[in-house]
């Protein structure tokens, strides 16, 4: 099976650092398609050149979050999920390409630009039969949350603290879905407007699957294959201090 990698991405001074550790990453596994998902308005020269010199097997797409549905501009309380849209558009793009009837056979999983994964992680949700989870570190406020198994291999609830009671606690780090039942189910898809905070895996995975189906990887969830890591913002005081200026370099 191809793996169908989803990325966000948005223009901020770590991208193309952020980039280049996940193609760094990426080059190491085989049968791989990336869906590099830009939020703005135009495929960036940036992210365009990044992607072309990488050799990887991609797809460059782009839509802007519309501004009123971006968190950043919005008071604390007030928050959208991010990426939504962007993830929502490559789901988009597999369904307008992939005829279901196909011979073809994958496997979709969404990789937030700036986690860290392991290798081991891509081979372990290569065998995703409706839907593959697994433990996912530095979220919810733990070292790690996880599925919760019982002693049949089946995953009946959640280890984590922040609200336990959604229907799919899960990191969208922590799940990845086969390809058909994506182009089976073609009403699926991320909510952004009126989800609470903690509930757009759940948006997607209601419409896919039921707790049953699921299928615990990296060794019945006992083992630690990706990071929710989240890169701290360069201090760029000194930009433009004493006439200091460093100019039109991309970085
Ligand atoms: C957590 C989850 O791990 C994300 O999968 C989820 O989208 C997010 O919360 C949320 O629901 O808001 P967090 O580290 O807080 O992640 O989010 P980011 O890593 O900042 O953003 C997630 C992805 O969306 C990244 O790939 C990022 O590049 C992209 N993004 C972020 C955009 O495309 N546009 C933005 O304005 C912000
Ligand atoms: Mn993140």
């Amino acid at each position: 099976p191809t793996l169908h990698i989803i990325t966000p991405t948005y223009g901020r001074p770590v991208q193309k650092a952020e980039l280049t550790r996940l193609t760094n990453t990426l080059l190491h596994i085989p049968n791989l398609h990336w869906l590099v998902v830009e939020d703005s308005v135009q495929r960036t020269a940036l992210v365009s050149r990044l992607l072309e010199n990488t050799g990887l097997n991609y797809t460059h797409l782009n839509v802007e979050t519309p501004e009123n549905l971006k968190t950043q501009k919005k008071p604390r309380n007030v928050r959208f999920p991010r990426g939504t849209m962007q993830r929502n558009l490559a789901l988009r793009w597999l369904r307008e390409h992939i005829n279901p009837n196909s011979s073809h056979k994958g496997v979709v999983y969404f990789a937030d630009d700036d986690n860290t994964y392991s290798l081991e992680l891509f081979e372990e949700m290569r065998w995703t039969r409706n839907v593959s989870v697994w433990p996912v570190a530095f979220v919810g406020g733990l070292r790690y949350e996880s599925p919760k198994i019982n002693s049949q291999g089946k995953v009946f609830g959640w280890k984590t603290v922040f609200d336990p009671r959604r229907p799919f606690a899960i990191d969208m780090a922590g799940f990845a879905v086969n390809l058909q039942l994506i182009l089976s189910k073609p009403q699926a898809c991320f909510k952004l407007k009126r989800v609470k905070g903690g509930y757009q895996e759940s948006s997607l995975l209601q419409g896919l699957v039921t707790l049953s189906d699921l299928e615990p990887k990296a060794a019945n969830c006992t083992k630690i294959l990706v990071w929710h890591t989240r890169t701290e913002r360069p201090l760029l005081v000194n930009e433009g201090e004493k006439g200091f200026t460093s100019g039109t370099m991309e970085v």
